[in-house]
């Protein structure tokens, strides 16, 4: 079994995600989530502004299951709209339509998400709707295309893994589009597997939004990505208006500052709350070296606990599966 899958199977426990909420911010996820408040996240905000740096903000939240989550978590969204109006901070607004009840209902989802756009719209704020698997890739275009009926402060992810995503950016190429790798575990039949295959895909994609779309976001880490992009604009005479760099918080800062001081537009995704299991653990199952570079001086008995429980979770939950 590879480390990815491992931590894959750990993000989708609901069990540990419940217990890890318990213990807040302490097992080296505070390097990565901006604090488990509004106030924290409003500061490092403010601190990332003062570089230049935009930021969106993710309110964490998994496994949605109950209209009264969703609910929830609608009202944490619209609190943050009105934070960032209040504060006048230079940030923006990501979301997961799962969180809002994409699971539960779809239209259900289309009205919680009408009222965060509709509020964000008055405000001139921008809502992004983050891409998450496969299963919710259509679902989540359509309420894209729906709301964009009405307002136009939306914009979506692609994932450069799924085979379908050449024909996504043709089609979405008037939106605001987020290019990624993809970070969820995908079926072959929809994805590719590697990662020479999935790079290529990304380096073209981003080529054809830059040419031919309406903004981009290239969301990455990789320098040698970055790189290529930095030629790239330069041979074609692409504005910095046209596109900006995105990285995680707490990933590669200096390269984050360093990117925003060249005169790059830079925006650092900056998820903060108390439900940070599921976003720590694919962290980790993206860039297994995260492990150290997240947890160096964190990684004590209560981690390894909780990654112990969680392996045997899945262990067993593999041989229960098996047996059944
Ligand atoms: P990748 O992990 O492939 O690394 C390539 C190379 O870069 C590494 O080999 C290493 O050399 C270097 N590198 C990477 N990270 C490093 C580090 N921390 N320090 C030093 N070197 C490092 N996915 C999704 O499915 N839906 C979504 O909505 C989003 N949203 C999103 C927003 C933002 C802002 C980002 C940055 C990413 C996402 N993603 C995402 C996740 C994305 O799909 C992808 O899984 C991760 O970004 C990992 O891929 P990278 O392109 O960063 O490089």
């Amino acid at each position: 079994m590879k480390l990815k899958d491992l931590f894959i199977s750990l993000s989708e426990n609901r069990t540990l995600n419940s217990a890890a909420q318990k213990y807040g911010l302490k097992f080296g996820a505070q390097n990565v989530v901006a604090g488990t408040n509004i106030d924290e996240a409003i500061e490092s905000i403010k601190e990332l502004n003062k570089h230049g740096i935009s930021c969106t903000i993710d309110n964490l939240g998994e496994f949605v299951f109950e209209k009264s989550e969703a609910l929830a978590a609608k009202q944490q969204i619209l609190a943050v709209i009105e934070r960032i109006n209040a504060d006048q901070v230079d940030a923006h607004i990501s979301l997961k339509p799962s969180q809002l009840g994409l699971d539960i209902d779809y239209d259900f989802c289309y009205e919680n998400l009408k009222e965060i756009v509709s509020i964000a719209h008055q405000y001139g704020i921008f809502v992004n709707f983050d891409m998450e698997n496969y299963t919710r890739l259509h679902t989540s275009f359509q309420l894209l295309e729906s709301l964009n009926e009405h307002y136009d402060n939306v914009g979506t992810v692609i994932q450069a893994y799924f085979f379908e995503s050449d024909q996504n950016i043709e089609r979405y190429k008037n939106f605001r589009l987020r290019l990624v790798k993809g970070a969820y575990k995908e079926d072959p039949s929809v994805a590719f597997q590697t990662k020479k295959e999935i790079d290529q895909k990304f380096i073209e994609q981003i080529e054809y939004h830059l040419l031919h779309g309406k903004f981009t976001s290239i969301a990455t880490h990789d320098h040698n990505v970055i790189n290529h992009v930095k030629q790239f604009v330069k041979q074609h005479q692409i504005s910095n208006e046209k596109f900006e760099f995105q990285m995680l918080y707490g990933f590669r800062k200096d390269m984050q500052l360093s990117l925003a001081k060249e005169g790059y537009n830079f925006c650092t995704y900056l998820p903060f709350g108390s439900d940070w299991y599921g976003y720590f653990m694919r962290r980790l199952a993206e860039r297994p070296q995260n492990l150290t570079l997240v947890t160096k001086q964190v990684f004590n008995k209560k981690t390894n606990m909780l990654l112990g429980i969680g392996t045997a979770a899945f262990v067993l939950g593999r041989v229960t599966k098996r047996k059944s």
